[in-house]
């Protein structure tokens, strides 16, 4: 059921994102995780999916094409970071999968502290109330654990009042297991 960090951003995701939804990807790699959100918008929603590099959304867009989902996705090649210069509206959920594009042999490209941190802020700027952002962060690779302490540091000040943020880690297993952020913009009295 839950067996992987990403198997449960997926099951919260699914509970949050509605027909006719405004979602982001910010890292669309290969995919797995745009399709998810396209096939969870429908015809009347859309998805944004970010990525810096262009072979990752060359394999996006075969996947959404071979699934019969691209006219539902809009894809940007561009850093998270700068999110909000491509999206006008308020988005519903933000995924971030963070690390480097599985099956590639570059690993040099890889998120990082430095991008990460604004990307998370430039999506709970662009997100409704209620809205949430699922972080998947690893630790394994080089730079990782920098990353996911810069990661955790930023979760762990978001004001209380705004924001709800949960932790996940597997922790009875071996080699780094990745672990999940996910972050709710609480709604206020009556939305
Ligand atoms: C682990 S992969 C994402 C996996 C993907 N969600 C999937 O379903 O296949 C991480 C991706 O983040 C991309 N990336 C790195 N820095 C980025 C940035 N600043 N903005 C957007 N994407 C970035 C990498 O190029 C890589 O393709």
């Amino acid at each position: 059921m839950f067996e992987r960090a990403l198997d449960l951003a997926h099951h919260l995701i699914s509970r949050r994102v509605h027909p006719g939804a405004l979602v982001a990807d910010a890292t669309a790699g290969n995919g797995h995780d745009t399709l998810m959100l396209a096939r969870l918008v429908g015809p009347g929603g859309r998805v944004y999916a970010f990525d810096i590099q262009e072979k990752a959304l060359c394999r996006t867009r075969e996947l959404l094409a071979r699934e019969g989902m691209a006219e539902r996705v809009t894809l940007v090649l561009d850093g998270h970071e700068n999110m909000g210069r491509h999206i006008d509206g308020k988005l519903a959920a933000v995924m971030f999968n963070l690390g480097y594009l599985p099956g590639s042999p570059d690993r040099q490209i890889m998120t990082t502290a430095e991008t990460t941190r604004p990307g998370i802020g430039e999506a709970l700027n662009l997100l409704e109330p209620g809205g949430l952002v699922t972080i998947v962060v690893y630790s394994g690779h080089r730079g990782a654990e920098e990353e996911r302490e810069a990661v955790v540091d930023y979760c762990l000040r978001l004001d209380q009042q705004q924001y709800t943020v949960m932790h996940t880690n597997f922790i009875n297993q071996a080699h780094h297991p990745p672990e999940l952020l996910a972050i709710r913009f609480r709604p206020g009295p009556g939305q």
